[in-house]
């Protein structure tokens, strides 16, 4: 069966750069626009150019220097965005303006004071606008994770029509259980006229922990782009983790989907985004935390030890991370003190490492964690000498 790409589109710099504290200035921008290229993303969402002057200027200064991604900018559904956006992306390769509307009951009534007819005239008008600007235009239904599906279809088809070529379907505030969402998509594509021209794309917040799961349950059924942001990024409890989904469709291959993600690149691309932006990941976080492959508990140590795999399901080396580390705790058992013992010259005797481990586990109970200087000094005092060069 052949393989299915989905598209990968970045809003780091974009939803991303929304959380408070994060601002990037646009030589910042630059470093990690280029570096998203690198990476392998197919869109880069590069601001939202109405915004303010610096943002127009980073989307027009990005758009000069991407050579293999779509540069996308964001805008309401208005011409004066569309314009502004229009001209931050002259320089790009390949544009695409991002434009939309709330769709929900929510959005019509409170924020627009509006009716759905009414909603669907102005995208029309929106889509119909940016696409006397450039060809590649997405349609963002802003709340559609709480907007009815039947209404949602009815935009969509006459988004279609107006000529967008990916449409966008947001649960803004992470409301959506995966099989909701997977459901929601499910119906576009079956009640949308028009809709196996375009892409679907899920763009999904992560207000209740579940913004990777949704994304992935709307690439199950049929979306082809995810929007996503390095390291989960994003307004309030953050975006789909560009890590986790990449990493997720490459680690189940039967489900005959993949990105063009070089996933080497993973792990410094994060590095960068969180130095650059000053908001460290917790170390948990999956696949680019500090603890993504350190192992602590005595049983871990010793299977790890044994095979890398009876505790891993990804090699460290494919998200760029040199090897997978073991923490000497008072969890942990002698096979890891041998195994660290050994990284640092000491090849151990069995009853060396019986006499050692007591004095050991005595050290390790009064520390959070014991590391390679306490265990020279180990060494020392019980008069064990290196016999092979530290690793
Ligand atoms: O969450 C959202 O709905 C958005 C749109 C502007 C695409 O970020
Ligand atoms: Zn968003």
């Amino acid at each position: 069966m052949s393989i299915n790409n989905v598209q990968i589109f970045d809003t780091t710099l974009r939803d991303g750069e929304q959380v408070p504290g994060c601002k990037l200035n646009t030589e910042q921008k630059l470093i990690i626009a280029n570096r998203l290229d690198i990476l392998g993303v197919d869109v880069i969402e590069a601001g939202f150019p109405v915004s303010s002057p610096g943002d127009y200027n980073s989307v027009l200064e990005i758009s000069k220097i991407i050579k293999n991604a779509t540069v996308c900018a964001l805008t309401r559904a208005n011409q004066k965005d569309i314009e502004v956006a229009a001209a931050a992306l002259k320089y790009a390769k390949r544009p695409r303006i991002h434009t939309g509307i709330g769709t929900s009951d929510s959005h019509i009534i409170y924020k627009f004071n509006s009716t759905q007819d009414k909603i669907i005239e102005r995208a029309i008008e929106a889509v119909a606008y940016a696409k006397k600007f450039v060809e590649d235009v997405e349609f963002y239904a802003e709340d559609a994770g709480r907007t009815s599906n039947e209404f949602l279809a009815k935009v969509c088809e006459q988004v279609i029509k107006a000529g967008a070529t990916v449409l966008n379907i947001p649960d803004t505030t992470g409301y959506c259980l995966p099989d909701e969402y997977g459901a929601k998509i499910k119906f576009l594509k079956e009640n949308v006229k028009g809709i196996h021209n375009v892409i679907i794309s899920c763009h999904c917040h992560n207000d209740l922990g579940l913004a990777t799961a949704n994304a992935i349950a709307g690439v199950q059924n049929g979306a082809r782009q995810i929007e996503c942001t390095i390291n989960g990024i994003g307004e309030r409890a953050g975006n789909t983790a560009l890590e986790e989904v990449v990493m997720i469709l490459k680690q189940h291959p039967y489900l005959n989907l993949d990105t063009n993600i070089n996933t080497r690149l993973l792990y410094e691309t994060s590095q960068l985004v969180q130095q650059s932006m000053g908001m460290i990941v917790q170390p948990n976080k999956a696949i680019i935390g500090e603890n993504a492959f350190a192992h602590s508990s005595g049983i871990h140590q010793d299977g790890v030890i044994k095979n890398r795999e009876t505790y891993e399901i990804i090699n460290p080396a494919d998200v760029g991370v040199n090897e997978s580390s073991i923490i000497l705790t008072a969890r942990s058992g002698r096979a890891a003190l041998a195994y660290r013992a050994k990284n640092v010259g000491y090849d151990l005797t069995k009853i060396e490492l019986d006499d050692i481990y007591p004095q050991f586990l005595q050290f390790a109970d009064h520390h959070k964690e014991v590391n390679d200087n306490d265990l020279h000094h180990l060494m020392e005092l019980n008069h064990i000498h290196k016999t092979s060069i530290a690793i």
